[in-house]
């Protein structure tokens, strides 16, 4: 009698088990999100990847986290991978903007809702949201650090000279980014304060492809070789951090660095560790923050109100056309746009450090 009476009880408390464990699993929003990110090889994705897993998982979802080696094929399995596995929303930082149309496509059969994660996926109507930051302002901002920097509203001589990189052409936000400075620099080469050494501008001449460094160094080697044996160059728009410290490098090889040639002034964008050490010993000058964990946090806010069967709401529905049509009409995806942060050595520990952004020692303080 006691152990049918025990076998019951177990019968008992495996049924509710089973119902608890069921019950768990198909609970609403509770699912698994895949996360698909270009690289680990670059600091800030590192940083995004580890953002959007713990914000989501400290919400009781499952995160399945890929990245892509910076290839394309790699990316496109890894994105089919996850809507095999059944992957309840999409958020992917793509390599090529305009190549995952076709996989895309498959997660819409599915009804797998899609975030475009900080980069705007191109020509494809199945990318339901967009998750960045106000790209153009970013590219303002590195305009702002050079007009700053190089003091152009009041120059120490007339012109100054300097060299213009873009980042990767297959990224939609490196047009936003280049656009957005000459908006702020154009004045100034058109009233002759600012001049480009090489004469090289626009995005299909100046842009590095997969805003690789050391393609950025070897083409800043030419340009010191071509274009500055007889005149010193005085800045460098620069749209990425280690596209930064490469060209500074470049320059340090010829002999810029001391009091009387100093490094061109040089922006960039990421505030890696890197550059807040390069800042902090003056010699790149600024970089723009994107703060990862606000982008990270407005992802986790994001998939949470798609899986709560809400629909987000006070999002931007005019900026960020993605060459697709929908519904008949050129589509612009609805998205959230953050902004970003100047820093330079008067602002680094406040923006920085103070932040927990980087700890003292990262940064060897
Ligand atoms: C991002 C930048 C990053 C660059 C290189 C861009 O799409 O917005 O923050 O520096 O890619 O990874």
């Amino acid at each position: 009698m006691k152990r049918m009476l025990l076998a019951g009880m177990l019968l008992l408390l495996a049924t509710s088990m089973m119902f608890a464990g069921g019950k768990a699993e198909s609970a609403p929003g509770k699912g698994m999100v895949g996360v698909v990110m270009p690289t680990r090889s670059e600091e800030r994705w590192n940083k995004d990847g580890a953002a959007v897993k713990s914000g989501l998982e400290a919400l009781g979802y499952k995160v399945d986290l890929q990245f892509s080696d910076d290839d394309i094929p790699t990316q496109v399995r890894q994105i089919e991978d996850l809507i095999t596995k059944r992957a309840q929303v999409l958020v992917i930082a793509s390599i090529d903007g305009v190549a995952l149309s076709d996989v895309l496509a498959k997660a819409a059969e599915q009804k797998i809702p899609v975030i475009a994660y900080d980069r705007l996926i191109m020509k494809s109507p199945h990318v339901d949201y967009y998750l960045s930051f106000d790209n153009y302002a970013v590219g303002q901002q590195m305009g702002d650090i050079l007009i700053k920097g190089m003091n152009l509203d009041n120059p120490a001589k007339k012109p100054l000279m300097i060299e213009l990189f873009g980042g990767s052409p297959d990224d939609n936000n490196a047009y936003k980014f280049y656009d957005g400075a000459i908006d702020r620099l154009q004045p100034y080469f058109d009233n002759g304060t600012l001049k480009i050494g090489s004469g090289q501008k626009g995005m299909d001449t100046v842009g590095t492809l997969r805003w690789s460094n050391e393609l950025a160094m070897s083409r800043m080697e030419n340009l010191l070789s071509a274009y500055y044996t007889n005149q010193t160059l005085d800045g460098i728009l620069s749209p990425y951090d280690p596209i930064s410290l490469s060209t500074l490098e470049a320059c340090k090889a010829v002999g810029y660095g001391s009091a009387d040639k100093p490094l061109p002034v040089v922006g960039g964008q990421d505030c890696i560790v890197a550059s807040c050490k390069s800042i902090l010993a003056g010699e790149q000058y600024a970089t723009v923050l994107k703060d990862t964990r606000v982008l990270g946090q407005a992802t986790v806010e994001l998939v949470d109100t798609i899986l709560r069967g809400e629909v987000p709401a006070g999002l931007d529905t005019t900026s960020y056309a993605n060459d697709s049509i929908k519904d008949g009409k050129p589509y612009i995806v609805p998205s959230v746009l953050l902004e970003s942060v100047i820093v330079t050595k008067d602002n680094l520990k406040a923006e920085v450090v103070d932040t927990g952004y980087h700890t003292a020692a990262e940064l060897g303080l």
